[in-house]
């Protein structure tokens, strides 16, 4: 073969497209993980009265300029927005679920019976550099509580929270809390921070000194180890609290002491998104390398007003699924694989494929997963090869349909996982046959 004609060659061949960086794709050996920790975010929500809300994927940029802020990663690095090219609106692919949330809140009126609790699960997106525990499509569960005022409810949300890893067999999951109080107090925080920043700003990093203008408050999220000690001696928010906000604070401290959930104060725990007042916390774990935090929130009471709608007071937190499924799996509690089907249904094509197909669809009607085999080749396949299949499916059970079978009205069943034993039944007892095997597999 000519050099050509071998390059002619690899052209005609089509190239394969691979998915896009940072975004994952759930395969069917992970499915039944994801479809474990579904069932308990909704039990969980359930059991505290929190109703599901879905918001689009795509919002107007505008949402989460004004909903997280303007100086914050998410806004200025890490969004995908786009123009619309038929009517040049401006979009963005929802980087977090609150700001959409209040935005729906709001266009839907639904404050106006009163306060609601609501809770959402869905894609999130942000261009971020990705490693493990951070990608650039993840999956958030979050609940919010719009319209409470007092403590309660931020220490609602806590336990939500809490009985969440419990049910989910987490280890080594510890809960950090602070408060950022009002406006005014932290606005003479800023003060004093700025004022102290000043005084140090060859220590700061190129980010650092573009924030201590526009939000010095983000300096002390920085991650960079050389400013740590820099930040460690900068002047507390807690210390500049006025009485209400540290009635709030020590209130909300309060019930959660007497549920008995643990939590440490973390002065330096501000959140990376500008809608925050009052309570702030985070659950993070040292078992997950530099993405340790699992779950975030606070109170965000400014927000709902800030987007348009009656002020209102609200609070609620988002979880990472990605890193919770990672920790179940560090934890050792991930669910064990499920079999694909209870019944795997064998047959030789033609009359025995129909007769196979109708069994196949009777067994479903009775709400027992069943496989019916097919051929790869549309043809046929030998039962020696369909049983290897059998069991590979994990069914609990096979019935076989051959053409000596289906002469005397007849099927086989067979035990796939105990016995192994194989015997004859009528071909319209097939039903019953398998219900009763299944009962007796199961006691
Ligand atoms: P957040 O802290 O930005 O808060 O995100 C919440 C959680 O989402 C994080 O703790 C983390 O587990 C997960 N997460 C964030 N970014 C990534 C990523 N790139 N890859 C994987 N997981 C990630 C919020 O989004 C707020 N909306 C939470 C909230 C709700 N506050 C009040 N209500």
């Amino acid at each position: 073969m000519t050099d050509q004609s071998k390059d002619l060659k690899v052209q005609a061949k089509a190239q394969k497209i691979n998915g896009v960086r940072g975004m994952n794709d759930l395969l069917p050996a992970d499915a039944a993980q994801w479809e474990h920790l579904d069932h308990v975010l909704r039990d969980v929500a359930r059991a505290y009265g929190y109703e599901f809300l879905r918001t689009p994927i795509l919002e107007a940029t505008a949402v989460f300029q004004r909903g997280i802020g303007e100086v914050t990663d998410i806004v200025e690095k890490e969004m995908y927005s786009f123009e619309d090219r038929l009517n040049g609106e401006q979009l963005t692919l929802r980087p977090e679920g609150t700001a959409a949330l209040v935005r729906s809140v709001i266009e839907n009126n639904l404050l106006y019976e009163g306060p609601k609790r609501l809770w959402y699960t869905g894609p999130m997106f942000r261009h971020e550099r990705p490693q493990r525990g951070r990608y650039r499509q993840f999956h958030q569960f979050g609940i919010e509580a719009l319209g409470f005022a007092g403590p309660d409810i931020d220490a609602e949300i806590i336990l939500m929270g809490q009985r969440l890893w419990d049910e989910l067999g987490l280890k080594g999951v510890r809960l950090e809390i602070n408060s950022l109080g009002q406006a005014n107090e932290r606005a003479e925080h800023r003060a004093a921070l700025v004022t102290y920043f000043e005084k140090n700003t060859a220590q700061l990093d190129e980010d650092s000194q573009r924030r201590l203008m526009t939000n010095p408050l983000r300096i002390l999220d920085s991650k960079n180890p050389e400013m740590q000690a820099l930040i460690e001696g900068a002047p507390k928010l807690l210390d500049f609290l006025g009485a209400e906000s540290l009635k709030h604070f020590n209130a909300v401290q309060a019930l959660l002491k007497s549920n008995n959930i643990p939590c440490k104060i973390n002065p330096r725990l501000v959140r990376g998104l500008d809608y925050y007042n009052l309570t702030v916390f985070e659950w993070v774990t040292d078992e997950l390398g530099a993405q340790g935090t699992i779950a975030g929130g606070g109170r965000y009471d400014p927000l709902i007003e800030r987007m348009g709608g009656k002020a209102a007071p609200a609070c609620g937190w988002a979880m990472g699924m990605e890193r919770v499924l990672e920790l179940m799996k560090v934890s050792g509690s991930l669910p064990e694989p499920q079999a694909q089907c209870d019944i795997f249904v064998l047959h030789q094509g033609g009359e025995t494929l129909t007769a196979a197909m109708i069994i196949a669809e009777r067994l479903r009607s009775a709400g027992i997963d069943t496989i019916l085999f097919c051929p790869p080749d549309g043809e046929s396949a030998s039962f020696k090869s369909q049983m290897k299949k059998a069991d590979s499916s994990g069914a609990a059970f096979a019935v076989i349909i051959g053409p000596d079978e289906l002469a005397k009205d007849e099927a086989q069943i067979k035990d796939l996982r105990a016995s192994g034993e194989q015997k004859s039944i009528p071909l319209d007892g097939v039903l019953e046959a398998v219900m009763n095997a299944l009962v007796g597999a199961s006691e």
